[in-house]
């Protein structure tokens, strides 16, 4: 193939530009399994299916060689406590790593290797994360206005969606006296009274 450039401008939406980009959306009804409460995603699908998170990806093949880069952003809402997030996946391919750059808004990435050893780390204008390979990846806007990043990984990684759905991620980012808070999901579930 060709070079080929795309123009982001973070501030602007869609926030990255070119010809043939490859717009992917998630709306609240596509999310089912992936929040806790069960119920508020369901009112939230009757108040509209809300767009919940959408990526942009220029035209690069999917195959060995090749760096699938692109724009995730994930607009501002909760699902219950919870904050707006993307499903989360492993690589198929667990010996391929990903690099994430932010450019807009607040956030944590959320990462869990196959030992189930957990990391939240947190997103803002300018960080930027390295998942090394293994590691299953989700990221979580906790701010009032979209979470805005760039992404890379091999074109040819993969993505597997059902072992971390199956298991479910460790941590979650959930607003706790008005604010966002990472915390055991098992101890969160089992807390009484909030
Ligand atoms: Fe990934």
């Amino acid at each position: 193939m060709d070079p080929l450039k795309a123009i982001v401008k973070a501030d602007r939406f869609p926030p990255l530009d070119h010809p043939a980009l490859r717009r992917r959306v998630r709306k609240a009804s596509d999310l089912r399994g992936v929040f806790m409460d069960e119920e508020a995603l369901e009112w939230l699908i009757r108040q509209g299916d809300p767009v919940v998170y959408a990526t942009y990806e220029p035209p690069v093949p999917e195959s060995a060689g090749h760096l699938t880069f692109g724009l995730t952003i994930i607009f501002a809402g909760q699902v219950g406590s919870e904050y707006f997030m993307t499903r989360g996946h492993f690589h198929v391919q667990r010996q391929t790593a990903e690099v994430y750059y932010a450019l807009r808004g607040l956030g944590y990435l959320l990462m869990q290797d196959e030992q189930d050893r957990a990391r939240a780390e947190p997103l803002e204008p300018g960080s930027m994360v390295y998942v090394p390979p293994g590691w299953a990846h989700r990221s979580v806007n906790t701010g009032a206005e979209p979470l805005v990043f760039i992404y890379v990984f091999p074109a040819d990684a993969g993505h597997d969606y059902g072992a971390i759905q199956q298991k479910g991620f460790a941590k979650v980012v959930v607003q706790a006296q008005g604010r966002p808070v990472v915390v055991d999901r098992g101890a969160w579930t089992r807390s009484p009274g909030r």
